[in-house]
């Protein structure tokens, strides 16, 4: 039987990985820099922690979970995001003691039963961060700053940074009235899900991704229109920042946002370097999901970076570093197997990437082994030699040679560590 792997789930391959992993670690450098401590959270969490932060009408929520009962039938999520993670584990570890800001940024698989395309996966990554404590808008400006800055270091242009905002408790009954006699008129024309989420929860009609609920939504009305003082004040302050900052951004009415927790700012990164999954990071303020969680009321805001769509835009524009060079040690008869083992040994110490035979074959076999794996530098270690303390080197680009002490080779292999 061939097994292969589950639909949406891709292997990623050591070709690609030094890419994952140029990314990674540049992310690690920055978010340091922006003073952002690494946490991590299991990916299993019982599925009523998404239910109630996500939303039950949301898409993720509703359709996209993977879900089972453990042994002891409890109702277990393999995690669709990370934010009501690190919520529960900020609550749980009583975080809050520490002082304020808590900022966190986290690393990792997310699992969404989604419908596969490029760019859109069921098993995928996520560079995601979190800061608690904060409710000015100097957050949300710090978020967008650190992720311009980290797209311009990995050199992508073409990317729109677009905001909204989904107003607070004060502003948005007055809205949901409105967008619910607007929906009320469109109901016929809705699909069976939206039919059902136009009673429970008809912002969530918002993001549906059916074509007859986008059709129906062409002139709904829109939440920025109904924003009270403090969320327009919030949004203007905002604004003044971003200019402060240099980010250019545009207001984007239309964004939603596919999960119940956010209030006030959202916004999405886009780019158009990818195809139809085009938004590349997404984030905004969750002001009452620390208290929905049953911490205390506590501002919160962050985003998550969908790392399989930036990859995917780095492999068109970054030029990586060329692989560490390998030094490859022959050895001429089995009397100096065990002096190329020491050999070998030293040189990783030295961190020296090496690599020899495992077992015996003819020194011509070996070379032409080296010759395959594109080595410069082969050393030999041959009884002759060996009798002066030297070893013979060769390099193979140069197609040179010659006998050397260990100190010499270790300075001559200075140019490839
Ligand atoms: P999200 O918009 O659901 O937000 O996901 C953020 C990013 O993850 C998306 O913009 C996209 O790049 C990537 N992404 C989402 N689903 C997929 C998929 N199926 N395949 C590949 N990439 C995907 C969140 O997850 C929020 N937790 C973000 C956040 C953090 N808000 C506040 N803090």
């Amino acid at each position: 039987m061939n097994f292969k792997s589950l639909r949406g789930m891709r292997d990623i391959l050591p070709e690609e990985i030094r890419t994952w992993q140029f990314i990674e670690e540049t992310a690690k450098k920055l978010l340091e820099i922006y003073n952002f401590k690494e946490i991590r959270t299991p990916i299993l969490e019982l599925s009523e922690l998404f239910l109630r932060s996500i939303g039950e009408e949301s898409d993720i929520v509703e359709k996209e979970m993977y879900l089972f009962e453990d042994k002891k039938g409890r109702k277990i999520a393999l995690r669709p995001e990370g934010t009501a993670s690190v919520v529960r584990a900020y609550i749980q570890n009583a975080l809050f003691n520490h002082p304020f800001p808590q900022k966190f940024y986290y690393l990792g698989p997310m699992f969404r039963y989604e419908r596969p395309q490029k760019g859109r996966y069921r098993q995928f990554h996520q560079i995601g961060v979190e800061v608690f404590g904060i409710s000015t808008p100097s957050v949300e400006a710090e978020l967008l700053c650190l992720l311009k800055d980290f797209f311009s270091i990995l050199k992508i242009e073409g990317l729109s940074f677009e905001i909204n905002s989904l107003g607070c408790k004060k502003c948005r009954p007055l809205y949901k009235e409105n967008l619910n006699s607007y929906l009320k008129n469109k109901a016929p024309n809705l699909c069976s899900d939206c039919k059902r989420r136009l009673v429970k929860n008809p912002l969530r009609v918002l993001d549906c991704k059916v074509s007859e609920c986008r059709e129906a939504l062409k002139d709904n009305p829109l939440i920025i229109d109904y924003l009270c003082e403090d969320c327009i004040n919030h949004l203007e302050n905002l604004k003044k920042e971003l200019k402060i900052l240099e980010i250019d951004y545009v207001i984007n009415p239309k964004i939603v946002r596919g999960l119940d927790y956010y209030t006030g700012t959202v916004f999405e990164v886009t780019t158009n370097m990818l195809g139809s999954q085009n938004a590349v990071a997404a984030g905004g303020r969750y002001d009452e999901l620390v208290q929905l969680l049953g911490g205390h009321p506590t501002p919160a805001a962050g985003f998550a970076i969908g790392m399989e769509r930036l990859v995917e835009i780095c492999k068109q524009t970054l030029i990586l570093e060329p692989e560490k060079s390998l030094v490859y040690i022959a050895f001429a008869g089995r009397n100096e197997e065990k002096e190329a083992k020491r050999l070998v040994r030293l040189l990783r110490q030295k961190g020296i990437k090496t690599e020899a035979p495992y077992e015996y074959v003819s020194l011509k076999n070996q070379l032409k082994k080296a010759d395959r794996l594109g080595v410069k530098w082969v050393l030999i270690v041959g009884e002759e030699e060996l009798k002066k303390g030297k070893y013979r080197w060769k390099n193979m680009k140069e197609s040179t040679e010659g006998e050397a002490g260990i100190e010499d080779i270790l300075s001559m292999l200075e140019e490839i560590k």
